[in-house]
């Protein structure tokens, strides 16, 4: 398999090393082996380079099969103008490569039930998947501006999907639902909004292909509340890009930390962008202490997705059960009775889980 590795910027490389660690673990002894191309992006590239995203980047993302991504930015850079912001060079990569569908698993680990915020009994059995349009919505809708006359300033947005981007989304929806417990929710706000109702619609005619799957409707703001209350009711959830980014930070929540959550965006074809939910986290950056293991579930993710390599994914996922059983944590997952473990410990300590695992 062909990987563009790219770690990017502050804890984005130190954890995105753990992961290429875990995948040469994979390869000893005649396993998978990967081509492994390692590329700049974030404000890394812009500081050598000029751009934060180089051309010789998109390149080797698009000859990859699978893309592992760190972290993009740093509060620094995020006030820049976009062709030196470290971040904008993401959200140009994900735009140049189509990748319209984000999934975000959120898998409460039995391991870790006490490093929610949430009661034990809430989240125990929490087993679900947001998946958020990333290249549409009113993140990307004109017109857009700020009218600054005084006295009378006025800013505007619009928020428009078409009838191809809303089908393309859903079917990735009932397609993942398939493969999971054949539920699927939609998330809108059609008693507001015409985009909603209009993604309400679309939603319901992409439903008649995927008849073995169950299909409700809800509303954005009582989503935010089910989520909460009862996160286990739910097993995949496609939503739109705005929905989606403030969703799947809460469900992100209900598992504990978010150095636990990994992603993926894939595009029409089978190429993916995999990382973790997590920035570039500057306050911890440098210090060994990120946890690595939301870089290390998002090769999981990239195998299993882009690499046709379930055998190979699942491996890793139990590695890192393993690895949290035995009762090794990062300190953001640290309680009382745990070995605490460096950035780079945790991920030898995965590596070698998965020597003695198969
Ligand atoms: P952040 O996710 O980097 O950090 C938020 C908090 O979580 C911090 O206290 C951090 O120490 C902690 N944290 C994050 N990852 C952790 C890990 N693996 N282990 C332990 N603790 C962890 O989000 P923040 O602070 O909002 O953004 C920092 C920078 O990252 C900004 O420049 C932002 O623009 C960028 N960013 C980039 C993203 C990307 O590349 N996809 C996503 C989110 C933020
Ligand atoms: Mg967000």
């Amino acid at each position: 398999m062909r990987i563009a590795v790219l770690p990017g910027d502050g804890i984005g490389q130190e954890v995105t090393a753990q992961a290429v660690k875990v995948l040469r673990a994979l390869s000893a002894n005649n396993g998978p082996q990967f081509e492994m191309t390692e590329a700049l992006l974030g404000d890394c590239a812009f500081d050598a380079h000029g751009d934060p995203l180089p051309e010789a980047t998109l390149e080797a993302a698009r000859r990859a099969e699978g893309i592992l991504f760190g972290a993009a930015g740093t509060y620094e850079s995020d006030l820049r103008p976009p062709e030196s912001r470290g971040g904008h060079g993401l959200l140009r990569l994900r735009k140049a490569l189509d990748l319209f569908a984000n999934f975000r698993p959120v898998y409460a680990f039995p391991e870790l039930l006490g490093a929610s915020s949430l009661r034990r009994e809430v989240i125990e059995g929490v087993d679900l998947v947001v998946l958020r349009e990333l290249t549409s919505d009113i993140y990307f809708g004109t017109p857009r501006g700020i009218d600054r006359t005084p006295g009378r300033r006025s800013a505007h947005n619009t928020m428009r999907y078409t009838e191809a981007e809303v089908a393309r989304v859903a079917h990735a929806g009932f397609q993942a639902a398939r493969r999971r417990r054949r539920q699927l929710c939609s998330v809108d706000k059609a008693n507001v909004l015409e985009t909603s109702v209009l993604w309400r619609e679309l939603v319901g005619e992409v439903a008649r292909d995927y008849p073995d799957v169950e299909l409700r409707h809800e509303y954005v703001d009582a989503m935010a509340m089910h989520l909460i209350r009862r996160p286990r009711d739910f097993d995949v959830i496609v939503t739109g890009n705005i929905f989606g980014d403030i969703l799947s930070d809460a469900a992100a929540m209900l598992t504990g930390s978010i150095g636990m959550l990994p992603s993926a965006s894939l595009n029409a074809e089978s190429l993916g962008l995999y990382e973790p939910v997590h920035g570039s986290a500057p306050d911890i950056a440098g210090k060994d202490i990120a946890n690595p293991l939301a870089s290390i579930l998002s090769a999981a993710m990239m195998l299993r997705h882009s690499g046709g390599q379930e055998a190979a994914a699942s491996l890793v996922e139990a590695a890192v059960r393993r690895v949290l059983a035995e009762g090794y944590r990062t300190g953001d997952i640290m309680e009382p009775g745990a070995t605490r473990l460096g950035t780079q410990a945790m991920g030898d300590a995965v590596a070698a889980a998965i020597a003695s695992l198969r």
